[in-house]
């Protein structure tokens, strides 16, 4: 039975619907922030039509009357094999952004991964939670403020931390310049005239005191206005980023490490050798460098290649229970969300978010059924027919 949102007429029925919605509730710098890739977009494209292209077999007379999407992440028990990637000022697609999704994960029982640049800080978001969470961070040039960092997600008991390997350098997103995206958002006569039009969202965002990023304002000396994430980005991000960097990180995390931004076999080789205990195939949705191969494309070498040496996720184009299918089918151990929760957050905060995990998981049951599939651990590639793109 299909669930309703608020008072929308029609009932939600899959992520797309999600999307249609907080396009008109989320002001639009924000949802072109989260609705875009850089450049031509190419990648960010190709990220869903090669899920689309992939056919599925369908199997028949094949008992499926007890099925389960249960699975582990990094020995973390979970409903289904979907975690909520990081995404930055998530706060902005809808007030306390972060704490609300991180609540919705909770329930439904999927990790949520909090961003370096999100609008809720780390203790924010530990506190409006029960269970840990995990941290993703950006290596800044200034090495105290990292490891202020890792020890503030530490204080917070966060679970895992996720570095991210592949933004040190913002990839361009015209939408971004042309919109003047910043945080908050500056009042031009052309923001307001937006804003005015998404009553619920101005609501919500004047009720909150949440509107800076909440992990640095206050946190760095001198810095009082980061409100350009580019200027702030080529300023404080360190460039130098190496497998040393991720060495120290790991020495001075000392817990779980998720590396992010892997697309070659290569680097995924240092990924195991650094001893990180699970790697995300991604290329940031499409968001860094454009002509950049699919995340779903570049998968199944790279799991050829490491695993099990070393889980294997991928993120980039999920949108649906059979798109986390056939990222399994092809090696995943684990699949992230980002645009799809964003859609669902900026759709219907809470509940949204909820909604989103349930139509995937929904899909993901279903899909598992016509495919004669019970249980996570049997989806492998006898699933797919041959693939329409070349490895
Ligand atoms: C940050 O993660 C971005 O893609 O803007």
């Amino acid at each position: 039975m299909a669930a309703r949102l608020g008072t929308r007429v029609k009932p939600v029925t899959c992520v797309e619907d999600l999307r249609l919605l907080a396009k008109r509730r989320v002001p639009r710098m924000f949802y072109d922030y989260a609705d875009s890739g850089s450049w031509t977009e190419s990648t960010y494209r190709a990220n869903a039509t090669d899920l689309d292209a992939i056919t599925l077999r369908q199997r028949v007379a094949v008992n499926v009357g007890n099925r389960s999407q249960h699975s582990k992440m990094i020995g973390e028990p979970v409903v289904m094999p979907v975690a909520i990637a990081p995404t930055g000022m998530t706060g902005m697609q809808h007030a306390d952004g972060e704490i609300l999704a991180a609540r919705a994960a909770e329930k439904f029982g999927v990790p949520f991964t909090l961003s370096t640049m999100s609008v809720c800080s780390i203790e924010d978001v530990a506190a409006h939670t029960t269970k840990p969470f995990w941290f993703q961070l950006y290596l800044m040039r200034d090495r105290e403020f990292s490891l202020s960092l890792i020890k503030r997600a530490k204080a917070a008991g966060c679970s895992a931390l996720m570095l991210t390997l592949d933004l040190q350098i913002l990839g361009q997103r015209h939408k971004d310049i042309k919109n003047g995206l910043s945080v908050p958002p500056k009042p031009t006569l052309a923001n307001l005239v937006n804003m005015a039009s998404k009553l619920h969202w101005c609501r919500a965002m004047l009720a909150t005191r949440r509107r800076q990023f909440g992990n640095i304002v206050g946190h760095v000396k001198g810095i009082d206005d980061m409100s350009s994430l580019s200027a702030w980005t080529s300023e404080q991000f360190d460039p130098g980023l190496d497998w040393d960097a991720v060495a120290w990180v790991k020495e001075h995390w000392g817990g779980k490490l998720i590396l992010k931004g892997i697309l070659d076999v290569e680097d995924a080789k240092l990924a195991v050798a650094s001893g990180a205990d699970a790697l995300i195939v991604s290329n940031h949705g499409g968001r860094q460098l454009d002509g950049a191969p699919s995340s779903i494309s570049a998968l199944p070498e790279i799991a050829a290649a490491v695993a099990p040496q070393i889980e294997v996720w991928m993120d980039g184009g999920i949108r649906s229970g059979q798109d986390v299918l056939k990222a399994l089918a092809l090696g995943a151990k684990g699949t992230l969300i980002g645009r799809a929760f964003l859609y669902g957050l900026g759709a219907a905060g809470e509940q949204g978010v909820a909604q989103c995990l349930a139509i995937i998981q929904k899909e993901l049951d279903l899909t598992m059924a016509f495919c004669g599939l019970t249980a996570i651990e049997q989806i492998d590639g006898q699933v797919l027919r041959a693939l329409p793109w070349s490895r």
